[in-house]
This record gives structure tokens, C-alpha cells and sequence, in this order.
């Protein structure tokens, strides 16, 4: 199986606290991987470091076959544009309604006509299940699993190779979680997306996570499928509830 991230030997500190200790770990393409572990246990920042929004203290974070700690600027700028990421709270701008809310990274990292960039923007916000209606609204007139829709448009916008989502389900009821769930896996395979998400919705990991890791004391305490932690455990809810 092929990796579309390889992080090998990384290690992180803010200050003198170490928040990884030596990981590695394989994400293979197509999967939906999740990133796991207790509060406090460091996945924003591993996430933040597969971004490049983070500089680890030593290490390789290999992506689409290069090492990220080693652009320079527009190399970087190349990379990022293959990422899409839906943050925890959707980060739309208030005053923005959400046509622009959408439009703004094509506005500023390409240079087709406004006609294109609005038809672009109302086909992501059709491919996340939402009326073309909602181009004309402000983020406070919408629902909270509207809004993680539109964050998830905004995140496409520029049809990024890999999607990062930081607890897309969180704040959702549990239909609409599963609803969110099945969009996540849809878009997967229909775009053939690579996405790394981080939850705490021990549901999405049952229901459309294909591997994982579980970070525990600064080290990769599992990392694999649910059906391979489920072998070396016995009661996986018990023991996934814990961490
Ligand atoms: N910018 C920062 N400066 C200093 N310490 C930080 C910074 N960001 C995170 N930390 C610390 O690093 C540790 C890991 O934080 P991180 O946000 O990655 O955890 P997490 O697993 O995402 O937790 P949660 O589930 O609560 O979001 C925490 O102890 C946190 O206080
Ligand atoms: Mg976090």
C-alpha cells in the first residue's frame, strides 16, 4: 500500500515540555485516518505539524513524497495548496456572507473570472448538501451542522488532495453527526480524498475510519485498524471511552 504521509522519528516541544517523543507512523492513501488520544495528548499539534503550522523540534513528515521540513517558501505555498482543513469551529468570517465566505481562497490563489470562481463555490456547497440559498446568508443565520457543511465547502474550494478536519462531528446531535459521517465517506470516494481527522466521536471511528493512531504519553500507543485493536482488546468501547 502506497503512503501519502510518512512521519518518521518526529519529535515536538513547545519550550522544554517534549509533546511527541520519536513517532512514526504511515497513513495510506484513500483511508480515512483518525488521529486519537486523550485532551492534552497532542493532536492539534501533530496536526498542525502536518500542515506546517507547527515546527517540530527533529524528524521527517513526508507528504505526497517530500519532506515538508525541507521547502523553501514557494515550494511550501505549491504544497499547501493540496490541503484542505475544516477547523474545529468552522472559522467562517462573520461578516462575510457565505458566497464569500467560500470564494475567498479561490479569489486570492487563482486568477479565474468572478463568474468561474462563483460557479465553483455554488458546486462545493451543492456537493455538501446544501441549498444554493444559503450563498446569500450570514454564518450567525445558520445551523451549527450548516456551518461545519460550509466549513467543509470552504475546505474543498480549491479541490485539495488531502483533508484535515479537527473534530468535524463535535457539536453535532447524533443524527447529525452520522449525517456528517456519511458526507465525510461520500466525498471520499467520490473525489478520492486522503483524509486525516482528528475526534473524540468513538461512533465515526466505528463507523468510517479505516485506521488510526491513539497517542498516548508522548508515544503512538496503537496504531492500525479497529478490527486489529480489537484483537489485542477485548472490550474496545471500555477501552477506547478511557484514553
Ligand atoms: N502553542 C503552544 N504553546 C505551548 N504549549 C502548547 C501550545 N499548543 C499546545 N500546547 C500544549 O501541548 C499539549 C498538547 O496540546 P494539543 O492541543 O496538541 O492537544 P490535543 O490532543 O489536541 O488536546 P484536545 O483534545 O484538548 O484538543 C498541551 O499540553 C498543550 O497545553
Ligand atoms: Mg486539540
Amino acid at each position: 500500500m502506497e503512503a501519502i504521509i510518512e512521519v518518521k522519528n518526529l519529535t515536538t516541544k513547545f519550550g522544554e515540555r517534549i509533546i511527541h517523543d520519536n513517532i512514526s507512523f504511515k497513513i495510506f492513501k484513500k483511508d480515512i485516518f483518525a488521529l486519537l488520544g486523550g485532551s492534552g495528548s497532542g493532536k492539534s499539534t501533530l496536526l498542525n505539524t502536518m500542515i506546517a503550522l507547527n515546527r517540530p523540534v527533529s524528524g521527517v513528515v513526508k507528504i505526497l513524497g517530500k519532506n515538508i521540513l525541507e521547502l523553501d517558501p514557494q515550494e511550501m505555498l505549491s504544497m499547501q495548496l493540496n490541503f484542505g482543513v475544516l477547523f474545529q469551529f468552522g472559522a467562517l468570517f462573520s461578516s462575510l456572507n457565505i458566497l464569500d465566505n467560500l470564494t475567498l481562497s479561490l479569489r486570492e490563489y487563482t486568477i479565474l473570472p468572478p463568474k468561474a470562481i462563483k460557479d465553483i463555490a455554488m458546486m462545493w456547497l451543492n456537493k455538501v448538501g446544501l441549498k444554493q440559498e444559503v450563498a446569500n446568508l450570514y454564518p450567525n443565520e445558520l445551523s451549527g451542522g450548516m456551518i461545519k457543511r460550509v466549513g467543509l465547502a470552504r475546505a474543498l474550494s480549491l479541490s485539495p488532495k488531502i483533508l484535515f478536519l479537527d473534530e468535524p462531528t463535535s457539536g453535532l446531535d447524533p443524527k447529525g453527526a452520522r449525517e456528517f459521517d456519511n458526507l465525510i465517506k461520500e466525498l471520499r470516494d467520490l473525489l478520492e480524498l486522503n483524509i486525516i481527522m482528528i475526534t473524540h466521536d468513538m461512533d465515526s471511528v466505528k463507523g468510517i475510519v479505516d485506521r488510526m493512531i491513539i497517542l498516548k504519553d508522548k508515544k503512538i500507543f496503537f496504531e492500525g485498524s479497529l478490527k486489529e485493536l480489537s484483537q489485542q482488546s477485548d472490550s474496545i468501547d471500555l477501552f477506547l471511552y478511557q484514553i
